[in-house]
């Protein structure tokens, strides 16, 4: 699980965050949503580590990462997977190597990290004849793909994914979404997800938006469709902001 509490971030005098209060539950597929340049991705950061907020608490598996060592922090953190926007692999790279870069830095033995990497290959639904292809030669789905394989490395049990599926066609937009759930179920993870595909709710179990720098809504994201809540409302149907106008109109 983790706890984020009156969580607030400002940057030279502008405030990006501005009190977030969140439960993510564990072994769910959250999914959070809010327009662009709302600071969804400075929230994810702070969860990691990469920004420091300005106050509030994160609290990961009961340890307050905003309280912590900076060794204990890295300690927490080594559960915690990132996928980040637009995450690319390195074209230098053949795939065994993209893959298994931090467990070959770290001096892993060849024999184990190639072992290592085809299991999570495999976990992706790739086959071993890509191993020793380079980016140039693989598909665009192909490449999230292998950038989730390196990810799951590390065999994190937290995975945050910031638009794991922006600018892709809708067919492999699906694909990513299924192998997300399908990872999710298979090593019972806690996913955080920040997507603007809205079809990513069918698979998730919640979504939290994000607007004016606070979480205006937590709720089911199987029922979403039916939420009167005036924020959802809007958002998940493009509308406007300002008061809900009445969409039915009878001819
Ligand atoms: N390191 C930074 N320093 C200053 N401003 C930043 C920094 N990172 C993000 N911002 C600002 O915070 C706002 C929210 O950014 P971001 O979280 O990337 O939005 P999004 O919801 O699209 O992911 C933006 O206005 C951005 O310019
Ligand atoms: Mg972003």
């Amino acid at each position: 699980m983790i706890e984020i509490k009156k969580l607030k971030k400002e940057f030279n005098n502008r405030w990006i965050t501005k009190g977030v209060d969140l439960v993510i539950p564990a072994h769910q597929m959250t999914v959070i949503i809010g327009r662009s340049g709302e600071g969804k991705s400075v929230l994810l950061k702070q969860i990691i580590g990469l920004i420091k907020p300005t106050s509030g608490n994160i609290i990961i598996d009961g340890k307050d990462i905003t309280l912590l060592h900076k060794h204990k922090c890295e300690e927490v953190f080594r559960k915690v997977g990132y996928v980040f926007q637009f995450a690319a692999l390195l074209d230098s790279l053949n795939v065994y190597e993209n893959v298994g870069i931090t467990l070959i830095e770290n001096g892993v033995p060849h024999d184990n990290v190639l072992r290592i990497v085809k299991e999570k290959l495999a976990l992706v639904n790739l086959k071993q004849d890509i191993l020793y292809k380079y980016p140039s030669e693989l598909s665009g789905g192909m490449k999230k793909r292998v950038g989730l394989a390196r990810t799951l490395v590390t065999s994190p049990e937290i995975i945050l994914y910031d638009e794991p599926t922006t600018g892709l066609d809708p067919i492999t937009v699906r694909i990513i979404h299924e192998l997300m759930f399908d990872m999710q179920k298979k090593l019972n993870l806690t996913s955080v997800v920040i997507s603007h595909d809205i079809e990513i709710f069918k698979f998730a179990d919640n979504v939290a938006l994000l607007q004016d720098g606070q979480i205006k809504f937590f709720g089911d994201s199987k029922t979403i469709w039916e939420s009167t809540n005036p924020y959802i409302y809007q958002f998940i149907r493009g509308l406007p902001e300002g008061p809900i106008k009445n969409e039915v109109q009878e001819d």
